[in-house]
């Protein structure tokens, strides 16, 4: 079979293109025929070196995201069965509860094996099932993307109906974001650089869009929209450079959930925060259970994720250069034949 390893870091030259033997599953696990992979804007710190929270595997298979179906599963293997459409958790030991630091190495695509091969084992206990609305290239957008999403807007959020909830940019977890609020009945303030996107941003339900580029200030348009009230939540993707301004946007007592950090330097004073009573979390993708929480919402509401553009496996590099072009609007994906 064919898949991807990590060579020397330093962009998408670092995506090895490798013959290897079909792995099969040992006792407790299960072997994974992946149909589609998505990438992430981790998988562009991973393969360019900038990636430190957690040692990388050498030569490990890159990507977290993926979907497929069991091909084979090892002895004493309960939850599955062959030919069940699944998708791995991004954590492989984080099931339910706290996040522990010592689960960090078993996170996908770099710390441990990833998902860009045509065959991978992980335990039995690592896996989902995808919500059966979906194709493999839908439900290969969702282990880190759309988890991280629920996790910052649902569950540390705990945004409600008639909330206003603003999100940044139009990447993958913006995109989920402000489709998991539509969901949830809240109305979502969306920013993005690019005017091209913003009939798009619209055209699946955001009612009000900002220009981060040519309102730098976007904060208080934010105010102006919620009649000076500021939004319950804002989902950060911008990390040191926007956080100030996302604070800005808060109403007193607001949260921020703070997932990313994809702009700029800091220049945040902490006084801004107490001042609104407002509080702030870091989130780190989410648990198996808020994964399978997650499914079940998607699955009744029927939720499409959105997709930009499918590119081929032996396409895997220009897929990553595609993402780092920052031309997509929702999710780039890739075809495993
Ligand atoms: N903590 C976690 O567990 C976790 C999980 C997932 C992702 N993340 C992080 O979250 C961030 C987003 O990840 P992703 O995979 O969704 O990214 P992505 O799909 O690559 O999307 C990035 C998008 O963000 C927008 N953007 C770029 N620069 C920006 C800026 N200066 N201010 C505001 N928006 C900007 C752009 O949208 P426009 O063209 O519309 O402006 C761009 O297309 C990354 O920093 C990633 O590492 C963290």
């Amino acid at each position: 079979m064919r898949l991807y390893q990590l060579g020397k870091l330093g962009g998408p030259d670092a995506l090895q293109l490798k013959e290897a033997e079909v792995p099969l599953p040992g006792r407790g696990e299960v072997a994974v025929r992946i149909r589609a992979c998505a990438l992430n804007h981790r998988d562009l710190n991973i393969i360019s070196g900038n990636y430190t929270s957690v040692a990388l595997k050498p030569g490990a298979i890159p990507l977290s995201d993926g979907a497929g179906e069991v091909a084979a599963v090892g002895a004493e293997v309960t939850r599955w069965k062959v030919g069940d459409r699944v998708a791995p958790i991004f954590v492989q030991r984080w099931l339910g509860g706290t996040l522990l630091p010592e689960y960090m190495p078993s996170a996908l695509g770099g710390p441990s094996d990833g998902v860009l091969a045509e065959q991978i084992v992980l335990s039995e206990e690592g896996l989902v099932r995808i919500p059966s609305h979906m194709s493999f290239e839908q439900a290969s957008t969702l282990p880190c993307a759309a988890v991280t999403a629920w996790h910052a807007a649902l569950v540390k959020g705990q945004l409600q109906p008639g909330q206003t909830v603003v999100t940044l940019g139009t990447g993958g977890v913006s995109l989920f974001a402000a489709q998991l609020a539509l969901l949830t009945g809240a109305q979502v303030i969306a920013t993005t650089g690019s005017d091209a996107k913003i009939e798009r941003l619209r055209g699946f339900g955001v009612s009000e869009v900002v220009n981060y580029r040519t309102t730098p200030e976007w904060d208080a348009r934010v105010r102006e929209l919620t009649a000076g009230r500021g939004a319950d939540l804002v989902v950060e993707v911008g990390g040191p450079g926007s956080l100030a301004r996302s604070i800005g946007a808060l109403r007193y007592g607001g949260h921020v959930s703070v997932v990313g950090n994809l702009a700029g330097k800091s220049t945040l004073d902490p006084a801004v925060l107490f001042a609104k009573r407002a509080s702030m979390c870091g989130i780190q993708v989410g648990s198996r259970d808020m994964f399978e929480a997650m499914n079940r919402a998607l699955e009744v509401a029927r939720l499409e994720p959105v997709i930009d553009r499918v590119f081929d496996f032996a396409e895997a590099r220009a897929a990553y250069e595609y993402l780092a072009s920052g031309k997509h609007f929702g999710k780039v994906v890739i075809r495993v034949p």
